[in-house]
C-alpha cells in the first residue's frame, strides 16, 4: 500500500485523498493501483454508502499522472500498454463502483485529475480550482473510455475546445460548460461536502444504486443497454426492507434508517 493514497471511513463516508502535495497530487503508479485497491474495499463494506475523492495539501485536486515516471514507465509502446492498463483499471473501478462518487475540487484539476474527476458522478469545486485537459502540450493521446464521459458532460463543442486549446479554465468556465454540478468559496467547501455526502449516505443505498445504474445504462448506446438490468434493480427497490421502512418513517414523522437491503 502506498502512503501517497490516505483511505479512511467517516461514518457512511469512505475518503480517497490523493497524497502527493509537493507535486500537486500528480498521481503515481503506485497511486492508480492504491485508488483501485481502495475503491474495492469501499465497494465491499457495507457501512460506506458513499465516497469522496479529494486532494490533499490545499493547492490541488490532482495536476495529473505523475509526468516525473513517464519517461520510465509510458516510455515505450510495452510500458505505455502496463501503464494504462493499470490507469484503466482505477478509471473503471471508480466509474462502476455501484455507490455514488463525488470529486471534491480545491485547486488544480488537471488531465488524469480531471479524468479521475470524470469517472465520479458528483463533482463540486471551489470558486479558484482550474480545470485542463493538456494533453495537446505533452503529444498524449487521450481515449475512447476518458473522452466519452467529457462529451456527454460538456457537449462535443466544449470538449473541442478544451482538448484543442488545452488551456485551463476557470471554476466559473467548468461549471457553465457543465463539468462541474456545485462552485463554492474555498471556504465553504468542506463542510457543504461533509453535509451533501452525509444526506447521500441517509438516503435509501439501493435507489441509489439503481438510479446510477440506469443512469450508466441510458449512456450506452441504444443497442447495448441491459433493459433487464434496469427492471431488476427497480424490482429489488420495491420488494426491499428498506421501501417498508422508508414508507413507516414517513407515516411516523421520523427520519428512515435504512440499511440498504
Ligand atoms: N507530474 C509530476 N509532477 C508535477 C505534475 C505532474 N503532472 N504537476 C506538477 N508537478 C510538480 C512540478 O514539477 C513542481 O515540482 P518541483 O517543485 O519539483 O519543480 C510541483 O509539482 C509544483 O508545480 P509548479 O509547476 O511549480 O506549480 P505551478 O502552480 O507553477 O503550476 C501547473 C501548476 C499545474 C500549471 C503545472 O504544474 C503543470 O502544468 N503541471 C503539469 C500538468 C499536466 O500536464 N498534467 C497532465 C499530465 S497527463
Amino acid at each position: 500500500m502506498t502512503d501517497k493514497i490516505i483511505v479512511q471511513k467517516d461514518g457512511g463516508v469512505g475518503h480517497i485523498r490523493l497524497n502527493q502535495p509537493e507535486k500537486l497530487n500528480a498521481i503515481s503508479y503506485d497511486m492508480w493501483q492504491g485508488m483501485a485497491r481502495a475503491i474495492d474495499d469501499f465497494e465491499s463494506d457495507d457501512a460506506v454508502r458513499v465516497i469522496v475523492l479529494s486532494g490533499e495539501g490545499g493547492r490541488a485536486f490532482s495536476a495529473g499522472a505523475d509526468i516525473s515516471q513517464f519517461e520510465e514507465q509510458r516510455g515505450t509502446a510495452d510500458a505505455v500498454e502496463v501503464y494504462n492498463a493499470t490507469m484503466g483499471r482505477a478509471y473503471e473501478k471508480l466509474a462502476q463502483v455501484l455507490k455514488p462518487t463525488i470529486a471534491k475540487i480545491a485547486g488544480y484539476c488537471i488531465g488524469g485529475g480531471l479524468a479521475t474527476a470524470l469517472c465520479c458522478d458528483l463533482r463540486i469545486a471551489s470558486d479558484d480550482s482550474s480545470f485542463a485537459i493538456p494533453a495537446a502540450k505533452l503529444g498524449l493521446g487521450y481515449g475512447y473510455g476518458a473522452l466519452k464521459p467529457l462529451v456527454g458532460l460538456v457537449g462535443p463543442a466544449n470538449a473541442c475546445e478544451i482538448l484543442f486549446t488545452a488551456r485551463r479554465f476557470n471554476a466559473s468556465e467548468a461549471y457553465h460548460m457543465g463539468l462541474i454540478n456545485r462552485v463554492l468559496s474555498r471556504d465553504a467547501l468542506d463542510d457543504y461536502v461533509d453535509d451533501y455526502a452525509e444526506t447521500i449516505a441517509g438516503n435509501a443505498p439501493l435507489t441509489i444504486s439503481a438510479s446510477k445504474q440506469i443512469i450508466a445504462e441510458i449512456g450506452k448506446d441504444a443497442d447495448e443497454r441491459d433493459l433487464d438490468l434496469c427492471q431488476r434493480v427497480i424490482d429489488t427497490c420495491f420488494g426491499s426492507e428498506d421501501y417498508k421502512e422508508g414508507r413507516a418513517a414517513f407515516m411516523e414523522k421520523r427520519k428512515p434508517n435504512f440499511q440498504g437491503r
